[in-house]
């Protein structure tokens, strides 16, 4: 499926320090000769510009890692470039991730000034309890200040909680909850605390030294979040993201949507269709590593393969039923060049419809709030 639209993911790889929650790809290093690091990204980009010269670039979005550790002359370096390859879409949507510490604060302006127009701030938690037990490097008193000062500062802002998480009961998360809608803008991302394999919090839970809320529990943690967010008319466009209508993240819809985006830095992804086939690009993830191959060769790939239809139908599917919008069946019917239901006979397809984890409406098959909770369930029966 050619798309002229692309997107641009951009990942930063450093942090002060590392959450025990996290395997994000994210370092701690220092000191780190940014010189260095951002002669690499624009070296990159001038390769990933030549592949991909002349589409329309509709969103930028810079993640980590830590990219408000950058120098904003860095930041600025990269977006300066931008209009070499592309052509630049009017409304083109430019995300930086932020973390709340004071010294990033600071910096704000000076991203606005090299070009950034919407902040992700990673506040994560409005307690300082809470904050102190998610290995956090900031408190209550500079999530609100650097909250103060994104929405004096950037007209799209958003920022994201984690909540379920251990000792937290359901009444102090709809407290949490309803403040932050205090300090919202028009987008926020709540993440249900996971535990991911190889973090400092999953060893400790294995241990028994960390406790996380029932699945049930969790269910309602869940619930709960849908309600107090549909009634402050932010409902969810995906699991885990809420909007205004209209302030949806240009960027995340690019993914879900199963739209291309090149990727730079050490570690990032990327879909872009070329040459008639889709291509799935990886880069190297250790910084070093990466950097060390885009001084050798120009670009930090790791691998770069084509995505079978097979994969690409899949990965449509997966991605297309997070979102509310679900996915139409008509796109899906043209990549996988058959019916729907030849794919997907009655037989697999009606339990779930049955049962409410699925419906289908003229063109759209979509997950519903049951469906989207147990997404993976739902998603390996439709697929085995
Ligand atoms: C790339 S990360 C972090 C960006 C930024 N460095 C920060 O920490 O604020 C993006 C978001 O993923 C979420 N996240 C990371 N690990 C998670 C986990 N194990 N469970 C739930 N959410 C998680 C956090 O809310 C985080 O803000
Ligand atoms: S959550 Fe953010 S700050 Fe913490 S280690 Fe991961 S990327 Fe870094």
């Amino acid at each position: 499926m050619m798309d002229e639209k692309l997107g641009l993911y951009i990942h930063w790889p450093f942090c002060v320090s590392k959450c025990p929650y996290c395997d994000f790809n994210s370092h701690v290093r220092d000191p780190i000769d940014e010189e260095q690091w951002e002669k690499a990204y624009v070296r990159e980009l001038d390769f990933l510009g030549s592949q991909t010269r002349g589409r329309k670039l509709v969103s930028v979005f810079l993640g980590g890692g830590t990219p408000s550790l950058m120098a904003p002359q860095t930041v600025g370096a990269i977006l300066d470039r931008l209009s070499n390859y592309w052509t630049l879409d009017p409304s083109l949507e430019i995300t930086l991730e932020a973390n709340p510490n004071s010294a990033e604060q600071e910096k704000f302006r000076a991203f606005k000034s090299a070009g950034i127009n919407r902040l992700s701030l990673g506040v994560q938690s409005l307690y300082d309890s809470s904050l102190k037990c998610l290995g956090r490097a900031h408190g209550r008193h500079e999530a609100l200040r650097a909250l103060s000062m994104a929405r004096q500062t950037f007209e799209r802002f958003s920022f994201d909680l984690i909540y379920a998480r251990p000792q937290q009961s359901l009444r102090e998360w709809r407290e949490e909850l309803q403040e932050a809608l205090t300090y919202a803008g028009s987008h926020l991302s709540l993440y249900q605390l996971t535990l991911e394999k190889g973090t400092a919090f999953y060893t400790q839970a294995q241990a028994g030294r960390l406790q996380l809320p029932e699945e049930q529990m969790a269910g309602d943690f869940y619930e709960i979040t849908q309600e107090i967010m549909e009634k402050a008319e932010m409902p969810a466009y995906e699991i885990s993201n809420h909007a205004r209508a209209g302030e949806e993240s240009r960027h995340n819809l690019i993914y879900w949507r199963s739209q291309d985006y090149g990727a730079l830095g050490p570690g990032a992804h990327g879909r872009v269709f070329e040459e008639g086939k889709r291509w799935s690009t990886k880069n190297f993830r250790t910084p070093e590593r990466w950097l060390r191959s885009v001084q050798e060769t120009g670009n930090g790939l790791e691998e770069r393969v084509e995505v079978s239809r097979d994969e690409q139908m899949i990965e449509f599917l997966m991605m297309g039923l997070r979102l509310r919008e679900g996915i139409s069946l008509a796109r899906f019917e043209t990549l996988a060049r058959q019916p729907f239901e030849r794919i997907f006979p009655p037989e697999k397809l009606l339990p779930l419809i049955t049962e409410k984890f699925l419906v289908k409406e003229s063109d759209c098959l979509k997950a519903t709030r049951r469906g989207q909770m147990c997404l993976n369930a739902v998603l390996s029966h439709l697929l085995s």
